[in-house]
């Protein structure tokens, strides 16, 4: 199921202003990929292109080009909202459906799919509750309201809805930043786990996390506010961390800056 992602020569702008500046960069699949870098240097933004979402916002477009397994997402005649569907995302704030039961919440895209047989839709939401070790939690309230449960159970239903459509590549940015430490490392291993199926990207502010959860980071800088992110340097996280080539890196990983 997962997917390589390759993007190519990225360019993305908000209107006139240019945000991010010539990013190529692969991702592999069944792989965490950690994106950092200081605020406003474009990861959300870099990460939104992935999917196809950046162009929601009036006026944003993107040059360049960003391929899955070859496909290009961009291509003319690609639906959006198909790209959505193979590259979910999961954000910031978890954002349950408020008017609908846990159950409903993780059935909802599938429904929008057509899918109507009760028994399928079931398996789908087991299958993705479990998936996202949230199954015994909440398998006795399945009916009840998914505003009703904590904020790391929350965060955790959001993943179980982003994954019952079977996309081939989760999309995570700042997962953790609303949570509180034990939520955070229960999401942790959860993506440890997820990244046997699945091709992931985490944005995070938080260095150790970066360090705890993905194979491979990419460090993202801008020259001043104003100017464009651009992807400074990517490798394994290990050599990220420990032997960056560039000085832009180690400055941040060491806290410097950002
Ligand atoms: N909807 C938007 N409209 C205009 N500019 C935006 C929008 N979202 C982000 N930006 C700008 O794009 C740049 C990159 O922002 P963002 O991708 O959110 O950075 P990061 O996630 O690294 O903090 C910033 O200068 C930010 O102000
Ligand atoms: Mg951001």
């Amino acid at each position: 199921m997962a997917k390589r992602i390759d993007a190519k020569n990225v360019d993305i702008y908000y209107g006139a202003f240019h945000a991010v500046q010539d990013v190529s960069l692969t991702v592999e699949p069944r792989t965490v990929t950690a994106f950092i870098g200081p605020s406003g240097c474009g990861k959300s933004t870099f990460l939104r292109t992935l999917n196809r979402m950046h162009e929601v916002i009036p006026g944003a477009h993107v040059k360049g080009s960003v391929t899955l397994d070859g496909t290009d997402l961009y291509a003319p005649g690609v639906d959006p909202v198909a790209v959505r569907r193979m590259v979910g995302m999961v954000f910031q704030r978890p954002n349950p459906f408020p008017s609908m039961s846990i159950f409903d919440n993780v059935a909802s895209g599938l429904r929008l799919n057509g899918v109507k047989n009760k028994g399928v839709l079931s398996d789908a939401v087991e299958r993705s509750l479990t998936a996202a070790n949230l199954w015994n939690e909440v398998k006795d309230r399945l009916g009840r309201a998914g505003m009703g449960l904590s904020g790391g159970q929350q965060q955790r239903l959001c993943i179980a809805r982003a994954i019952a459509v079977e996309p081939q590549v989760l999309l995570m940015d700042e997962p953790c930043s609303a949570l509180d430490p034990i939520s955070t490392l229960a999401i942790e291993d959860l993506i440890n786990e997820l990244k046997e199926q699945y091709t992931v990207v985490i944005v995070t502010h938080n260095m150790q996390q970066a360090a705890r959860v993905s194979d491979r980071t990419a460090f993202f800088n801008l020259a001043a506010q104003g100017k464009p992110g651009r992807l400074i340097e990517v490798g394994a996280t290990e050599t990220i961390f420990s032997n960056p080539t560039e000085k832009a890196t180690e400055d941040y990983i060491t806290g410097r800056f950002g």
